[in-house]
This record gives structure tokens, C-alpha cells and sequence, in this order.
């Protein structure tokens, strides 16, 4: 089976933090994956930006790097990979000077008929200099776009202030708040299970569903992005937007057509839905932790604050919630919520689980009757399993057995799944701003992570709990 690729029409890329971890290990390699898809124009080309000065030459090095790196040799040929170096450019600019930003302009000045796509791959503290600058030196035009990467302000205030320095430059529909996770595969099919089957909305509620499980466990740890990660923590870096996106497909009404305003529109309902997390009840509904030295699948691995080269941190590496939403279709379900760092394996799901019959009539030597459960999993192996009650097959009597009906998307569909940014980029060069969040969003989603951090920051709240690296968490 082959997939079907949609050109678009030429677009420049100018990606700041270019020389950084986001460019090198996604930016770079998704763009590539979609030129040798064919479904790039030839003129559609990327200047990267970085505060280095560099030779002639020097990024198209660094970019091959990063290709060899990144994206797997069966995936690159030589030819591919020179012609996709030939789209390079690079421009030296000082984020929060002067200095660069006239050659850029000059460096943009050929293009100024086709999409321009600028994409803040940088903290979000350089958010608002830089649209202040690309404002200022006449880059933010009609056919200009800004992406900012997650998350947008480390909390309420900063968001806001962030959205509104944004907002001064770049109206909102020209405004693309990026959350990978909504680019994944499994993500996208979470809406074709919800709202292509008639199955599944008579049993989506209270009525019918007893709890459901996020979690997004991952087996690496910061993996040199100590003075970010440190500075951010799971709650920040991974609750505030990807989980929280999660919960909201999992827990919105449907919209009325799958467009960027009838699907924001639902998600940020869902949002402003979450019952409140306050200091008093954050020891009961919220548990972090860090890890402490341990055994990752390559070997031993040392703690966060051994890994980080700190005396001390109380920054956390694993959160767990246990959420609510108060309105009609949600009241009293819990929604866990669940990520970590250096846990026992890399592994994202969404299990659905269903209420257990309301009578066994089975004799007790047929074995439990366990609820029915709906499992979605992100990866690795994308795929969606529902997990039922049947006889256990053959004579011996009426014994129950539970089986999934199994729906793997690799062996079903023999397709390599495409990274979530390589959708991601050309959805902002197509203007289609579904799979983006919202400047509400973003701000209704700190409003409820902002008490939590607060609780945290009283001193005697409890600190981290510590866990093994290569654990299930504390
Ligand atoms: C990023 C976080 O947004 O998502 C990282 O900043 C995390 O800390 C990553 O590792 C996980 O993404 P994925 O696609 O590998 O699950």
C-alpha cells in the first residue's frame, strides 16, 4: 500500500535555534522525509538562523549530521541527501540584539511572494524578541507565519505575556502553537475511532466508562537539555500541553466539522471543565517524583541530579494526576494522568476502561470477569486493541478468558508512520491550524497546572518521591 502525497505550494522555512537539539533531531529530518516523498516544490527551501557565526558551508555539514543521525540509513540515499543540502542557507542573527536581522531580511527579499514560515525552535523567553524584531524589520507580512514550540510560558502570566507579545506581531490565524503529539498517527486516529464510528459515542460517558489511563512513560532522561528540562519538569514539559491534548480528544463533545474552530472550540470546553486542583487537595490528587540511579535497557544509568551535575533539584522528572471533569458526560470518572522520565520502557497509551457488568452469571470456578477495555496505544507499535471477555476455548468446562481484538497500523497498513513533524511543518505551509493549539487553550491549560505549581512551591509541601531509573515511578 502506498501513501498519497499532496504537494504544496513553495514555501520558505526559517527555522531559529537552528544549530539546537529540536532542529537537529526533528526539524532537519522531517523536512528531508517529505522532499524525498516528492512533496516539495524544488524552490521550497530553509534558512537556518542560530546566534553562531559560520563558514560558508558550515550548516549544510552540520544538517548532514544531523540527517545521518536522525533519519534511518534505509530512508536516505547520497542523492537525496545532497539535493536536500542544496535548499540550505544560514544567517547569523543575535535574538536579542541587532545584529543579523538586516541580512536576513536581505536573505528573504527573492521570496517575498511565497509562504514564510518562521518557526521559534528557541526557549520561549526569546518568543516575544524575536516576533518584536520580525516585526520590526518588516519580515511579518501577509504571507508570514510564526511557530512556537511548547511550551508557551512557564506558567499563566508568562503564557499570556508571551501570546500577547506574539499577538502584537502575528494575528492569530497566523499563529501556529506547536504540540507534536497531535501530529502523531495514533493521535489523528483517535478522532477516525471516535467520530467515524457509531460505535463508541452511546458508551463514551459516565454511564458506561468506570476510568481512564494516560500515560506517556518514557525510558531516556533529559538527554542534554539539562538547563531547560531543569528549569521546566514533567508538569511543564509534558502535562501542561501534550497529556492535557490527550485528555481533551479523549473527553471532548463532538465538533460539528473537524476545522480548526469547531475542534478548539470543543478542547478548550474540555479545559476550562477540569476540576480545580488546589493546595489542599494536590497531596491527594498529584504524586511527583525524580530518579535516582538505576538500570535503563543499555546498562546502569545515574540519578537526575548525578546525570544534571547538581547538589540539588527539586525539579520533577515523573508526575502522576488524578483529574476530573465536572460536567455531564465526565462527572466522576477519574482521568490518571502519567508521565516520566528513565521509567521501565518507552511506552504511550490511552486505556479506556469500561464498567465491569453490572451481574456475573458465571460460577466462580470460571474465573473473573474483567472490564471490557479500549487501549490506543501512541507507540511504540501504533495500533488500537479492544480487550474482551470470551470462553476459553476446547472442553473443560466454562472457563473466561480475556483477548484483545488487535489492530496493529505497521502490519495492517505496511507503512512507515510518518514523525508528527513532518504533518506539523506542512500543515502550517497549507494554513491549516486544526492540529495547533489555540492561544485560549494554552492559557485555560496553565490556569488549571498553575495551582499545582503553586502547591508545590509551599514549603512543606512534600518533595519529589525518588524512584529507580528503569522503575514504574515512586
Ligand atoms: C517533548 C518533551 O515535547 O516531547 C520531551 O519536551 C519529550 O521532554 C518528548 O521527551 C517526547 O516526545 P515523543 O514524541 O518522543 O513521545
Amino acid at each position: 500500500m502506498t501513501s498519497r502525497v499532496i504537494p504544496v505550494s513553495s514555501f520558505v522555512l526559517v527555522v531559529f535555534g537552528a544549530t539546537g537539539d529540536l532542529a537537529r533531531r526533528k526539524l532537519l529530518p522531517a523536512v528531508f522525509q517529505r522532499a524525498v516523498a516528492g512533496q516539495l516544490p524544488d524552490e521550497a527551501n530553509i534558512i537556518g538562523v542560530a546566534r553562531t557565526q559560520m563558514a560558508e558551508g558550515e550548516f549544510q555539514i552540520l544538517a548532514r549530521q544531523a540527517l545521518e543521525e536522525h533519519v534511518p540509513p534505509s530512508e536516505r540515499d547520497a542523492a537525496s541527501v545532497e539535493r536536500f543540502l542544496t535548499r540550505l542557507r544560514y544567517v547569523a542573527v543575535e535574538a536579542l540584539g541587532e545584529d543579523g536581522w538586516h541580512e536576513l531580511a536581505l536573505a528573504l527579499e527573492p521570496f517575498q511572494d511565497r509562504v514564510t514560515v518562521f518557526y521559534l525552535a528557541t526557549g520561549p523567553a526569546l518568543f516575544s524578541p524575536i516576533c518584536e524584531r520580525l516585526g520590526r524589520f518588516g519580515l511579518a507580512g501577509a504571507n508570514a507565519r510564526v511557530v512556537v514550540e511548547k511550551p508557551v510560558g512557564r506558567d499563566l502570566a508568562s503564557a499570556q505575556a508571551a501570546n500577547a507579545a506574539i499577538g502584537r506581531v502575528f494575528p492569530e490565524e497566523r499563529t501556529y502553537r506547536i504540540d507534536h503529539y497531535l501530529g502523531k498517527e495514533t493521535v489523528q486516529n483517535l478522532m477516525a475511532l471516535r467520530f467515524a464510528n457509531g460505535l463508541f459515542e452511546p458508551l463514551w460517558n459516565a454511564a458506561h466508562i468506570d476510568h481512564v489511563q494516560i500515560s506517556v512513560a518514557e525510558s531516556l532522561g533529559v538527554e542534554g537539555r539539562a538547563g531547560y528540562y531543569d528549569t521546566a519538569g514533567a508538569l511543564r514539559d509534558m502535562v501542561q500541553n501534550h497529556l492535557l491534548q490527550l485528555l481533551c480528544l479523549v473527553a471532548m463533545e463532538p465538533p460539528a466539522r473537524l476545522d480548526a474552530g469547531a475542534m478548539r472550540d470543543e478542547k478548550v470546553k474540555v479545559l476550562c471543565s477540569l476540576e480545580p486542583i488546589t493546595a489542599a487537595n494536590a497531596a491527594h490528587n498529584v504524586v511527583r517524583g525524580q530518579y535516582r540511579a538505576g538500570a535503563s535497557v543499555s546498562g546502569p544509568v545515574p540519578g537526575y541530579l548525578e546525570e544534571l551535575e547538581l547538589d540539588e533539584s527539586t525539579t520533577e522528572t515523573f508526575v502522576a494526576i488524578k483529574a476530573g471533569i465536572k460536567n455531564w458526560r465526565w462527572a466522576g470518572v477519574p482521568f490518571y494522568l502519567r508521565t516520566g522520565k528513565r521509567l521501565s520502557t518507552r511506552v504511550s497509551e490511552i486505556v479506556i476502561t469500561f464498567r465491569p457488568v453490572a451481574h456475573s452469571v458465571f460460577a466462580s470456578s470460571a474465573g473473573p470477569v474483567a472490564a471490557n477495555q479500549l487501549v490506543i496505544r501512541l507507540q511504540p507499535d501504533e495500533g488500537v486493541q479492544l480487550w474482551l471477555m470470551i470462553k476459553d476455548p476446547g472442553p473443560g468446562g466454562m472457563r473466561l478468558r480475556q483477548v484483545p481484538l488487535d489492530m496493529s497500523f505497521a502490519t495492517a497498513f505496511g507503512l512507515r508512520n510518518p514523525d508528527a513533524y513532518e504533518r506539523l511543518v506542512l500543515d502550517v505551509v497549507r494554513g491549516s491550524q486544526t492540529l495547533f493549539m489555540r492561544r485560549d487553550e494554552v492559557e485555560a491549560a496553565w490556569r488549571w497546572i498553575d495551582p499545582i505549581l503553586e502547591a508545590w512551591s509551599h514549603p512543606a509541601a512534600e518533595l519529589p518521591l525518588p524512584y529507580a531509573a528503569g522503575t514504574w515511578g515512586p
